[in-house]
């Protein structure tokens, strides 16, 4: 694991992350989200979407990927884009090192929480077991969300919780000051 890199997206590395989200196809991902994620991937490679997503790379193969966007109408929230890691390289630490980078980008944006969405069903014990790792935790249930009979859950993370910095409103002049 000592030669992994967590690099920026580029349009070399959209088959090997599509690959990665394709072999979790019937597992966790629905057939419907390869289309989706390329159509991200490709926008975000070529400046249309802001969503800044990041590919684990070991050997020129990419083992797995995880982004993030800003919520355009919150302040400071932020939400995880495509989060997987090939079957094969799962529990390595992949999915810690691509949260790492992620995580240190989103302190350096100020960010108040993040958000990431999955399911309560068992199929996401391991993602869920994944994201509680990482410090969130179940905030809100959609029933029916992903399709009937199999609802939204989302997990959150508020930073200020973690011991990362936080200021409130006039607090940063005040410190300056
Ligand atoms: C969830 C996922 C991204 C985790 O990636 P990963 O590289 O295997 O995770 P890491 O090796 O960095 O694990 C970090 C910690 O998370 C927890 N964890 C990760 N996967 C777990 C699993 N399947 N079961 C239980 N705990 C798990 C453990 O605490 C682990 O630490 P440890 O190995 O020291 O015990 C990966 O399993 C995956 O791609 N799953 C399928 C796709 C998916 O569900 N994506 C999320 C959609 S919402």
């Amino acid at each position: 694991m000592n030669s992994l890199r967590i690099l920026e997206l580029e349009t070399t590395h959209i088959p090997g992350a599509l690959e990665v989200i394709r072999a979790h196809v019937g597992a966790y991902f629905y057939p419907r989200e390869i289309e989706d994620a390329r159509t991200l991937f490709q926008s975000v490679c070529t400046g249309l979407d802001s969503t800044k997503q990041f590919v684990a790379v070991e050997e020129d193969a990419v083992l797995g990927t995880m982004g993030y966007r800003e919520e355009s109408g919150a302040q400071g929230a932020y939400n995880l884009t495509y989060v997987a890691v090939h079957p094969e390289a799962v529990r390595r630490g992949v999915g810690r090192a691509l949260w790492k980078t992620v995580r240190d980008e989103l302190v350096q944006r100020d960010a108040r929480i993040v958000y990431t969405w999955t399911s309560p069903l068992p199929y996401t014990q391991g993602p869920r077991t994944f994201y509680e790792s990482l410090g969130f935790s179940c905030t809100a249930i959609v029933p029916n969300y992903w399709q009937d009979g199999d609802d939204l859950a989302i997990f959150s993370l508020r930073f200020d919780a973690c011991g990362f910095p936080k200021r409130g409103p006039g607090e940063a002049e005040a410190e300056e000051g």
